[in-house]
């Protein structure tokens, strides 16, 4: 028998998340042969459906997905699939939970592992956890070695105090081993690559530090505006949406010291030493070090693009920040004094996650470089999504006369590695909690300490309603404010296109 077999329940099965993330992703494991020999799915909402219904929803949602599935494998893989019709914010129904498990652990034989997967609104959260600890469906059972796991999705709280409190709720039931929290850009095979890039090569460590690096930046820019998401986002905005979790673990990774071994317990442990680094950013401190802003009625293409106050379930007098760029420092040995850029926001000109980490200047130029040039900068640019890769750029002599240094690049495609495809964030992610290992999942520390950063930030913001949130049209890279944050002469962001928006509005 397998030690993964297991089933997987998921609170919140009717949703979106499900149909559109989590059934693809297993469905993808399953055709790649990941799963493990004994494997169910569990779907368990207040929705009325029955096993046959709940197959078919999941099958729209794989067809929708990009790449067509055979329908016979789905169909096969379909029979995996289970359904459980309760209203998980009621204690009592836990029996019939608790009941359904235990008749499809005897069935299948998946050795009595479960793994709950809270795909449902935040709020719940609470109240889940405390009803599977009361029907005690978390208990692991030492004799038969049977594990019970929790996944939570973010957000995990929506502030310091509330992120205290939900860990404080979950380790209550839950032991920190038993708990997978999900932010999945650490999913993301590109995030992964950032350990290997850093920790497999000799030549990049040693220049990975305060003597070399001038700055660093981190962008994660979107095209797409709020959405359908508009109820949700105003009352999170990007500094909580982005930054708290998926920037933030980002630059733990690439500002973490090497690990004494690839293990979850010492990588993690890097990682959060980085976050309890952070430079805090005082209340009083914020305009200095954070720019935000909203991006407004624009239009692109010929195309009219609402701004952000007018979409659907935003407060048209919402004061939520849709972009938000921050200068933060590290205060530690390697990274004292080195500032870490970082950028995010939605409907900005392009959709691309990088990370650029830009090497000192040589001390004494010798040759001749482009008009207003003083030096080529040495680069290197990290490209997380899309056209994942690696860019190192530096100077070269422009054949002819003369000593002229020309910029050049070498750069690295994933796309070269031909028929290697990137799986999503969340197949990696469901199938390492299925095999127990939480390296790649935000441990309960580190999320507060990301919390105990970002927190001062939003008090400013929220103790005082008046103080300044930029416009910027949709289709530019924000407000051009964020350009003050870089105070360095002649520094600016890297723009990995053109702004889009037309004059005429
Ligand atoms: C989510 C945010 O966590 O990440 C969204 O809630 C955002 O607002 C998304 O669009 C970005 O993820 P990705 O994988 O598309 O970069």
């Amino acid at each position: 028998v397998q030690r993964d077999n297991c089933i997987l329940v998921i609170f919140g099965a009717s949703g979106d998340l499900t149909r559109r993330k989590l059934v693809p992703a297993l469905f993808s494991l399953y055709e790649k042969d990941l799963l493990p020999e004994k494997f169910a799915v569990l779907g368990v909402s207040r929705t009325k459906m029955t096993d046959a219904s709940f197959r078919k929803t999941l099958a729209e949602g794989v067809e929708d997905a990009e790449a067509k599935p055979d329908p016979d494998d789905f169909r096969k893989f379909a029979k995996l699939l289970f359904y459980l019709s309760i209203d998980p914010g009621e204690a009592r129904d836990y029996g019939k939970l608790s009941k359904r498990l235990k008749k499809l652990d005897e069935s299948l034989k998946t050795g009595g592992n479960f793994i709950y997967y809270l795909s449902i609104a935040p709020s719940m959260y609470e109240v889940i956890v405390e009803n599977l600890g009361t029907a005690g469906l978390q208990k692991e059972k030492k004799q038969d070695q049977a594990y019970k796991r929790i996944i939570v999705e973010k957000p995990f709280g929506y502030d310091l105090e509330s992120g205290k409190a939900l860990n404080k709720k979950l380790t209550k039931v839950f032991r920190e081993p038993q708990i997978y929290r999900i932010d999945h850009y650490l999913g993301k095979e590109t995030v992964q690559n950032l350990l290997v890039f850093r920790f497999s090569n000799g030549i990049f460590e040693p220049l990975w530090n305060r003597n070399f690096v001038d700055h660093v930046e981190i962008t994660a820019s979107e095209t797409v505006g709020v959405g359908t998401r508009g109820r949700y986002y105003d009352s999170s905005g990007a500094l909580r949406d982005m930054v708290q979790n998926h920037l933030l673990q980002i630059l733990g990774i690439i500002a973490m010291e090497p690990p004494p071994s690839f293990d979850s317990f010492s990588v993690r442990n890097e990682t959060v030493k980085v976050f309890q680094s952070l430079k805090p950013i005082a209340e009083d401190e914020v305009d200095q070090y954070v720019v935000r802003g909203q991006y407004t009625k624009s239009q692109i293409n010929g195309q009219i693009i609402p701004g952000y106050r007018e979409e659907e379930h935003v407060d048209p007098f919402s004061r939520t920040e849709t972009f938000a760029a921050m200068k933060v420092f590290i205060e530690n040995w390697r990274w004292g004094g080195v500032p870490f850029y970082i950028r995010t926001g939605k409907r900005l000109p392009t959709r691309v996650t990088e990370v650029v980490i830009h090497f000192k200047r040589t001390p004494h130029i010798l040759f001749q470089h482009k008009k207003d040039e003083q030096a080529v900068p040495n680069q290197l640019i990290i490209r997380i999504q899309p056209d994942e890769g690696i860019l190192l750029n530096f100077g070269m002599k422009r054949p002819g006369t003369g000593f002229h240094v020309e910029k050049v690049s070498m750069d690295f495609h994933y796309s070269d590695l031909g028929d290697t495809s990137l799986a999503d964030a969340y197949e990696r992610l469901l199938l390492d909690c299925i095999q127990g290992d939480p390296t790649l999942f935000a441990r309960g520390d580190a999320v507060e300490s990301c919390w105990r950063f970002v927190d001062p930030i939003l008090n400013r913001w929220q103790n005082n309603p008046d103080e300044t949130i930029y416009g910027y049209p949709a289709g530019t890279w924000g407000p051009r404010q964020a350009t003050h944050l870089l105070t360095q002469p002649g520094l600016d962001w890297h723009y990995p296109c053109r702004n889009l928006v037309e004059d005429g509005l």
